[in-house]
């Protein structure tokens, strides 16, 4: 009913408004006053978790794509290894663990088959695994060493929003207390951060309030077959993201690449009034990857490619490429997935809505896969 939906017309759209709380949520009593990471939740022990010689993320759908943005959070701040796999193929390829081995199994639901069968494995070769969840006393944090909840709230929709962005923030949380536990070179960078990751859900408020573009923008691209997604860095789990988001509500064919890729194959499909998003990092800090990026930008334009832009405010030099503009707000370049992703869900929903598709129960997807 309406009510149910908060007078939002789809269960999607109700909670990507709920984004700013669900971060908020997860937050809440795990950074104390000081600044430090709280997580006695979590029971692995500090002198176990500075054992730890490498992190193993495995996950499904759009957790994989919160996986693979946590790698470059745990590599930077902890310098400890990092891989992410797909939970299907990483039980079937005989992977290398052991007890020194952290492994990270992030579900929304906590009951996808694969991501569950994926833990066991581990298990069985005795490393410890950590959930990432946002279900209660479901079977994937029940079977785990130990657990930490994100609080997103009854997700509805099958396409994952607020979850995803709870799980991002509870990536950082383990990257950062890894960072703390460990002690690392980047000692300040992580206060920082931290601070940062406090005022974070106000920044996603701020990208809710000019989302009228992208909806009219959705809108005008009804009858495209095809919308490709680059980024680099952290902005390309988020271009893969945009364009999971895309195939599952829109039905439309969408593909993510990362920008560096570009002149391997990718640059073959651009065409006259194609359209591509491009999720552009903050120009301050490696100022390389954003100069980069606008080369990048430069070269689809000149093939005719309708360039769909998502940058930071106040970054100018990205202006003069970009059909469309979409601003985000300035955040530390590993954080802002957390902002450009929103963009790409409510573009992804407008599409399908548009196209006369059922948001909140796509064709074919289910909320939860508990089968192989
Ligand atoms: C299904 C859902 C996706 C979700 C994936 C993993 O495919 O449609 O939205 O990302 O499962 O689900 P989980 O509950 O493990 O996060």
């Amino acid at each position: 009913s309406a009510a149910e939906k908060d007078g939002h017309d789809y269960f999607m759209l109700k909670e990507i408004a709920e984004q700013p709380k669900a971060v908020a949520d997860t937050l809440l009593g795990r950074i104390d006053a000081a600044g430090s990471l709280r997580l006695d939740e979590v029971r692995i022990s500090a002198s176990e978790l500075r054992e730890m010689d490498k992190v193993v993320i495995v996950a499904c759908g759009t957790a994989f794509h919160a996986g693979l943005i946590a790698k470059y959070a745990i590599e930077h701040w902890t310098r400890v290894p990092c891989e992410v796999e797909l939970a299907s193929e990483f039980r079937y390829r005989d992977p290398i663990l052991d007890p020194r081995t952290l492994v990270v199994a992030i579900s929304q639901s906590g009951e996808t088959m694969d991501t569950l069968m994926a833990l066991r494995h581990a298990r069985e070769q005795g490393a410890k695994v950590l959930a990432i969840c946002n279900t209660n006393g479901s079977t994937i944090p029940r079977e785990s060493d130990a657990v930490l909840y994100t609080h997103a709230g009854p997700e509805v929709a099958v396409a994952s929003t607020k979850a995803f962005l709870t799980q991002l923030v509870a990536c950082y949380l383990v990257a950062l207390y890894l960072g703390q536990v460990r002690g690392t070179q980047w000692g300040d960078e992580i206060q920082a951060v931290v601070r940062d990751l406090s005022r974070i859900a106000g920044a996603v408020e701020r990208v809710l309030h000019t989302m009228q573009p992208v909806r009219q923008l959705a809108r005008t691209l009804a009858q495209k077959d095809t919308v490709l997604f680059l980024g680099r860095h952290v902005g390309y789990p988020v271009a893969l993201e945009g364009a999971l988001k895309l195939k599952e509500l829109a039905y439309m064919h969408a593909e993510g690449f990362a920008a560096g890729e570009l002149k391997h194959g990718p640059i073959a499909l651009i065409e006259e009034d194609l359209p591509v998003v491009v999720v552009v990092p903050s120009p301050r800090g490696r100022s390389v990857l954003h100069d980069k990026i606008v080369s990048n930008i430069q070269e689809i334009r000149a093939r005719g490619a309708r360039t769909i832009v998502i940058a930071e405010e106040g970054d100018e030099a990205v202006a003069p490429y970009a059909d469309h503009l979409i601003r985000v707000p300035v955040t530390p370049t590993l954080l802002q997935p957390l902002v450009a992703t929103v963009p790409l869900q409510v573009f992804a929903c407008e599409l399908a809505t548009a196209r006369g598709n059922e948001v909140d129960q796509p064709r074919n997807l289910a909320k939860s896969v508990t089968v192989e």
